[in-house]
């Protein structure tokens, strides 16, 4: 039997339509066509105008940062030879809203509102009763989450009279994204480019360098640092923490250089939370409100991005059994098997101490593909977050998390960044949960990347070739 149904305007079924509606033609007797919504996509005037600083709402203020040498609390004054005045005041802010200025908010529309898709194909093929729906942050210029903090960290560099900036990336997103951003403002980048991605991503240097940016691989001899860490291991990999050792050398040693941090910080998570904003407003569109919000970690912005608004929602009564997850590689397990403890957020132990889970400072993690998740701490932030109980973690081996990726391309078409491809096994394994248990759970995760630059990782897990480190 036929019916004809007219409803409102969605761009996905089949047209006939009259005005701004649409007829489905669904036949019962052969089984209905879809009749879900795949896409989401907000209204830019809906873009949001203010972060959200989770710290006003978590009862208590997180421990402090500590200046390394007197063990003291650290004043705004310690971080001042690496940030510039802006950035400090909204790493310190405990203010609930900060205002988005209109400049950056001009950049970010280049890009955003990001889309919100339901990975309907990907339900099918598990078979799950679960909704699963996943913010997409691969649509920047760069392919990640991570220029939605290399924006504002430049534009404020820029009205400081900064000329240039330093900064680490692991897997390149964030380099890139810095490259972009200085671009924009005219400012100069530096980025120390961990060595085994600098190896494995080639096209993300082409990336950095196409908009301006300076490139090299860390351990590299520009430094006092790296030449110390090369004389020791001249083959050493690198890892985040040397790459940022490196940065915060050349900052401090060049004139009219500040450093920009891609993750961990405050403020940089405080960036992030754009994604979580946009992406509240497009569930409510869905009719949908998730259970559990998932997001890979590295230093812990994007999953802060996308949790920390909806944890408001949890710290005010308005969602208590909502859950937030974070997902780790196992040869990386910060949240997992790290210790909740005071440590440096750098090798070379420049930093201040940060009161965070860490693997210690030394730790130098396999060479994974996931090259933005070998950090040995968490941001300060995220940590107090899990040590309150508010968030939970769970870690997943490199091949798991690409067979994931692959049966998440195969259904839903986006390529995932190995990154991301740790929220969405973590997702797979919630609805599959959700199907042995009839449970119609929602979940979200974020879908922090696009993995076209990391075609190498494939081919090498395609070819039976990838090793859990
Ligand atoms: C695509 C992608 N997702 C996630 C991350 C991890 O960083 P964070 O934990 O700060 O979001 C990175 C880091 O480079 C990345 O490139």
């Amino acid at each position: 039997m036929l019916y004809l149904y007219l409803i409102p305007c969605p761009k996905w079924a089949l047209r006939g339509s009259v005005l701004q509606s649409t007829f489905v033609i669904v036949d019962f007797a052969k089984g209905a066509l879809s009749m879900e919504q795949h896409q989401f996509l907000l209204d830019p005037k809906l873009l949001p105008r203010k972060w959200y600083n989770i710290a006003a709402d978590l009862g208590e203020a997180p421990p402090p940062p500590l200046n390394a040498q007197t063990r003291q609390p650290a004043d705004p004054g310690d971080l001042s030879p690496i940030f510039c005045d802006r950035i400090i005041e909204q790493e310190v802010s405990s203010e609930r809203w900060i205002d988005i200025p209109e400049e950056v908010l001009d950049a970010l529309a280049m890009w955003r509102p990001t889309p919100l898709y339901r990975a309907t194909r990907l339900e099918r093929a598990l078979g799950t009763p679960a909704k699963i729906f996943y913010k997409y942050e691969g649509t920047s210029p760069a392919g990640s989450h991570k220029p939605n903090t290399a924006v504002p960290q430049a534009y404020y560099n820029k009205i400081s009279g900064i000329k240039r900036l330093a900064t680490e990336t692991g897997a390149g997103q964030w380099g890139s994204s810095l490259s972009l951003a200085c671009e924009m403002f005219g400012l100069e980048c530096m980025v120390y480019m961990v060595k085994c991605s600098y190896t494995q991503k080639p096209y993300r240097r082409s990336m950095m360098q196409a908009w301006g940016g300076t490139v090299c691989a860390s351990p590299s001899e520009r430094t006092e640092y790296g030449r110390k860490v090369l004389a020791e291991d001249p083959n050493c990999p690198g890892s985040l923490g040397i790459a940022i050792s490196e940065a915060i050398e050349d900052t401090v040693t060049t004139p009219n250089t500040k450093y920009s941090l891609g993750s961990v910080a405050n403020h940089v998570l405080l960036h992030q939370t754009i994604i979580g904003q946009e992406a509240k407003l497009q569930m409510e569109q869905a009719g949908a409100y998730p259970d559990v919000v998932i997001g890979c970690v590295g230093g812990g912005s994007n999953f802060a991005g996308i949790a920390f608004p909806f944890l408001q929602d949890k710290l005010s009564g308005k969602a208590e059994c909502l859950r937030a997850l974070a997902v780790e590689p196992a040869s990386c397990p910060t949240l997992t098997k790290g210790e909740y403890t005071y440590d440096f957020g750098d090798t070379a132990q420049m930093t201040p101490l940060f009161m965070m889970y860490s693997l210690g400072s030394q730790f130098v993690p396999p060479s994974i593909h996931a090259g933005g998740l070998r950090y040995h701490g968490m941001a300060p932030l995220v940590s107090f977050a899990h040590h309150m109980g508010l968030t939970e973690a769970v870690a997943y081996t490199q091949t798991s998390i690409f067979s994931a990726a692959i049966q998440f391309a195969r259904t839903e078409g986006i390529i995932p960044a190995p990154e991301s491809s740790h929220a969405i096994r973590a997702a797979i394994d919630e609805a599959l949960k959700a199907k042995e248990t009839g449970e119609s759970k929602t979940i979200l995760f974020n879908l922090s990347g696009h993995g076209n630059f990391d075609m190498a990782a494939y081919d090498a897990y395609l070819a039976g070739e990838l090793i859990d480190g």
